[in-house]
């Protein structure tokens, strides 16, 4: 089975290539997300929608591209009635603690894809027109691969003392965290969850795409030391995943 192969799209937006071949597409932000590659700002071909919370830069291109591509858009409750509101067909709403089966394998062949939703310390207002929507609330997302490799993705959030219990309960592999602060953790809050999560691989994100957000990787590198291996991507460039590579 192959690895997983994550490619940064720019601030949160991650493509993610599954070991069993399907394509998930983390926060939709690609036409309007200045960071985004020319190349990535159409997808064609996506199985899977996952969407943090209802923030313009993570939720902007969902509706454009759910519609383009047909792909099971997961995400909290409200936000999902938002979204059937703005015609999204494929969808599955859910809340913190749930955990689901999303892309199913087949009898003979490798194991599908589940999605728990876990907690994140943010605000989730949709801005619709003129008004603000109730999104539900933020939140993170724990995705385990067909080959067991798991990922969290924590959306933005500050820093909170539960996430030593998704480091216990869920022991993910990689960890995609924020870094750039204002809006969410800065670096040194950033390498305090690395910590507490108990991560061997992080991938800092939320960072570089706008003036006002002042963390920085390099910081972030400094930080976390030899407790995890930080991988810092360029928007576009990806990273493939070796799981025995990073055994807790
Ligand atoms: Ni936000
Ligand atoms: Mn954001």
């Amino acid at each position: 089975m192959p690895d997983l192969k994550l490619t940064w799209l720019g601030h949160s937006t991650f493509l993610m290539d599954s070991p069993g071949g399907k394509r998930i597409l983390v926060d939709p932000w690609t036409l309007g997300n200045p960071a985004c590659p020319d190349g990535f700002k159409q997808l064609d071909r996506l199985d899977l929608m996952l969407i943090t919370h209802g923030h313009f830069d993570h939720i902007s291109d969902a509706v454009q591209i759910a519609r383009a591509t047909g792909c099971l858009v997961v995400c909290i409750h409200e936000t999902s009635l938002w979204l059937a509101g703005k015609g999204v067909e494929n969808l599955q709403g859910m809340n913190k603690g749930g955990n689901i089966p999303v892309l199913a394998g087949s009898s003979n062949g490798p194991a599908g894809i589940t999605v728990r939703m876990v907690d994140a310390r943010h605000s989730c207002g949709i801005q619709d027109g003129d008004q603000i929507v109730y999104g539900g609330e933020a939140a993170g997302f724990v995705v385990t691969f067909e080959d067991g490799t798991k990922v969290y993705h924590s959306g933005d959030t500050a820093l909170f003392g539960d996430m030593a219990l998704i480091g216990e309960r869920y022991a993910p592999d990689l960890a995609l965290l924020p870094i750039g602060d204002l809006y969410t953790m800065d670096p040194a809050d950033a390498a305090r969850a690395v910590e507490m999560l108990g991560v061997k691989q992080v991938i800092p994100m939320h960072h570089s795409t706008f003036d006002a957000l002042p963390g920085k990787p390099e910081d972030f590198v400094r930080r976390v030391g030899s407790r995890a291996r930080v991988v810092v991507l360029e928007p576009g460039q990806h990273h493939v995943f070796k799981k025995e590579a990073a055994l807790r």
